[in-house]
């Protein structure tokens, strides 16, 4: 039928939209050229985010998970305050807002009621917004006042693979462009790392084997699955148990290292699988002393390391990229694992159960 026609030669969406990954990264960094090379983005958006004294990130679900590093890479690149809400959340526990806000959207397709709820009130306040979005003419895109885009492509599958690699890939040129426009040096060549992203994701899809072995290994049977990280490495191990849960069920948790300890070691057991990542050199002692207390109490330990930072016991070894742009490719073997763990239990992936690709009710 149709939809065979448009996967190709690939199994399931999800696969498609993991293995498009590099290409929609070169997709970006062109879009997101002007005529000299140089990044940029529309005058009048770059013009909202000089204006703003705090910047708030409004999103759910695996887009809350991309926003998370994005004030990350706003904060440090270009040195304004971000904070970021999930959208069902920020009617409730409305934050102090500063004087000059400016509100973010970040939304695959643009249509989530919860995030569509609270940029109605945004406006009613008088707040300018911009949303970042994979669907040009989108609810949140025609009621914001800005729009980016994310140029990835239809995305079918419901758990978000490409659309997130996207929208991390658009918030790091959205903090570079903002800190040039401050006159912030932000110390290295954005357009050049991208690419090197670009060819590094090349390399993690021709890598299929490995994780799809590991999978087998370690999430075949399993009734639970954590995984474990520090700095930015937290952040994505959200995502990871977020997708693993998604399509295959599997009762999953993403851990900051050091909280491990307060509380949430107690549910070790012999066997559990504990994913831990390390791509940044400032915590990668220490997420490996996390691995051994766990491993001390009888988890089966699988060790994702960034290239330099490696040691003989870890499982995977990630090619290196700028230490700010990790997550873009250490996500890539998490989509993978998730992937093969949900084939292996025979789980339908590209459509999970209970779960809808955008959710336009509240
Ligand atoms: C749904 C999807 C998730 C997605 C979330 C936010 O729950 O199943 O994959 O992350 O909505 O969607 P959005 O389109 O706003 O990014």
């Amino acid at each position: 039928d149709a939809s065979d026609i448009e996967k190709g030669t690939h199994p399931h969406y999800m696969l498609k939209e993991i293995d498009e990954q590099p290409l929609v990264m070169r997709k970006i960094i062109q879009k997101y050229q002007d005529n000299d090379g140089e990044l940029a983005i529309d005058g009048t958006i770059i013009d909202a985010i000089k204006a703003a004294d705090r910047i708030y990130i409004i999103a759910a679900g695996t887009s809350y998970h991309a926003g998370l590093i994005g004030k990350q890479l706003i904060e440090s690149m270009a040195k304004i305050p971000v904070e970021v809400h999930i959208s069902s959340e920020f009617g409730y526990n409305m934050p102090l807002l500063s004087e000059k806000p400016l509100f973010v959207f970040i939304s695959q397709s643009g249509e989530t009621a919860d995030s569509r709820a609270v940029l109605v009130q945004v406006k009613e306040m008088g707040h300018p917004a911009l949303t970042i979005t994979n669907v040009p003419g989108s609810t949140l895109s025609r009621e914001a006042d800005f729009t980016l885009l994310l140029h990835a492509g239809p995305e079918i599958a419901v758990a978000s693979t490409k659309a997130y690699t996207a929208q991390l890939a658009v918030l790091a040129i959205v903090a570079e462009v903002a800190a040039k426009s401050r006159g912030v040096e932000i110390g290295f060549d954005l357009v050049k790392e991208l690419g090197i992203v670009a060819n590094a994701m090349e390399v993690l899809c021709d890598l299929k084997e490995i994780i799809e072995h590991i999978a087998r290994e370690f999430l075949t049977v399993t009734r639970n699955a954590f995984f474990i990280g520090r700095a930015v490495d937290y952040y994505v191990s959200l995502e990871a148990a977020l997708k693993l849960k998604e399509i295959s069920y599997i009762q999953a948790e993403g851990f900051a290292g050091g909280e491990l300890k307060h509380g949430t070691i107690a549910l070790i057991e012999e066997g559990t699988p504990v994913i831990a990542l390390s791509t940044q050199e400032k915590v990668n002692l220490s997420i490996r002393g996390n691995v051994k207390e766990v491993a001390a109490r009888g988890a089966y330990p699988c060790i994702i390391s960034m290239k330099g930072l490696e040691q003989d016991e870890d499982s995977f070894v990630l090619p290196a990229v700028h230490e700010q742009l990790t997550p873009l490719i250490s996500v890539i073997p998490l989509q993978l694992l998730a992937y093969y763990a949900a084939l292996h239990r025979g789980c339908d992936v590209d459509k999970p159960r209970n779960l809808a690709k955008s959710v336009t009710v509240e």
